[in-house]
């Protein structure tokens, strides 16, 4: 689904963030990115969903190259990935239904895009997203008035408003309690088995990431120190992941 090949990304002060990152996403896999604050994961996330561009390496979606693509190409590729972030963002005074409608908007003519006419069909897919991720009473809830957890149910339904391939997910559980994290990770295995959707999150929480992945991948100072199965993350493992700091700059 995903083939990340030897990126590479340096900042003017920081210096070199990531260094030969490189690893495969399987379809309809659910892999974590882990390691210490500072060793790169937003910024690798960042780099595969376009927002920033790296110095070199590749990616491929699906076989096609990500930073090669131009014009239509691009915004096909970029419409197989979905994000998700650590503090939602979503427009708080919107209702839960027209934050999902909001992923429409890059792909609808400057005239309705600003009248907001998404249209019924829209409309009625976007409420039965929001139904899918528990939230048929809060269609036209204002956001500012959901809990932690509905919010980041809302930021999933507009992430699958337009059926990605892939999810991104930046730290998701990080500002949630850990009952409502876990329902989270659980929504997430939920929209992962019964959509065929790949995972790629990043989270400070291990035994999440261990008991919801199959498939880790380890980082320390912008390298891949691990790459493998959950079970096969040993103390010692840890250690090389979590031992050294962050960044090395
Ligand atoms: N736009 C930027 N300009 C300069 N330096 C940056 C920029 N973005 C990130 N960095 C630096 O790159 C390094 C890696 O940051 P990044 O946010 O990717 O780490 P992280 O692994 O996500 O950490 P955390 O677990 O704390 O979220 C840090 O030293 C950070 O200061
Ligand atoms: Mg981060």
């Amino acid at each position: 689904m995903l083939q990340v090949q030897h990126i590479q990304k340096s900042f003017p002060r920081t210096g070199e963030v990531l260094k030969d990152v490189s690893f495969t996403l399987k379809d309809g896999e659910f892999l974590s990115v882990i390691g210490p604050s500072g060793a790169g994961k937003t910024t690798l996330f960042r780099i595969l969903n376009g927002m920033e561009a790296c110095d070199g390496g590749t990616i491929l979606y699906a076989g096609v190259p990500f930073e090669s693509a131009r014009g239509r190409d691009k915004r096909a590729v970029q419409r197989t990935i979905g994000t998700i972030y650590q503090d939602f963002c979503l427009v708080e005074v919107s209702s839960a239904l027209k934050n999902v409608l909001n992923a429409c908007l890059p792909e609808m003519n400057t005239g309705a895009a600003l009248l907001g006419r998404f249209g019924p069909v829209r409309r009625e897919k976007a409420a039965g997203i929001l139904r899918e991720v528990g939230l048929a009473d809060k269609l036209d809830e204002p956001v500012k008035r959901l809990s932690g957890g509905q919010k980041q149910r809302v930021a999933i339904a507009r992430a699958l408003m337009r059926d990605p391939a892939v999810l991104l997910a930046d730290e998701p559980v990080a500002s949630l309690d850990p009952v409502t994290g876990r329902q989270i990770l659980e929504l997430l295995r939920q929209v992962q088995q019964s959509r065929g959707v790949s995972v790629l999150m990043n989270s400070h929480n291990l035994e999440l990431s261990l008991e919801f992945s199959d498939h880790i991948i380890g980082i320390s100072r912008g390298q891949v120190v691990f790459d493998g199965a959950p079970g096969d993350l040993t103390e010692e493992v840890l250690e090389r992941i979590y031992g050294g700091a962050g960044v090395s700059a």
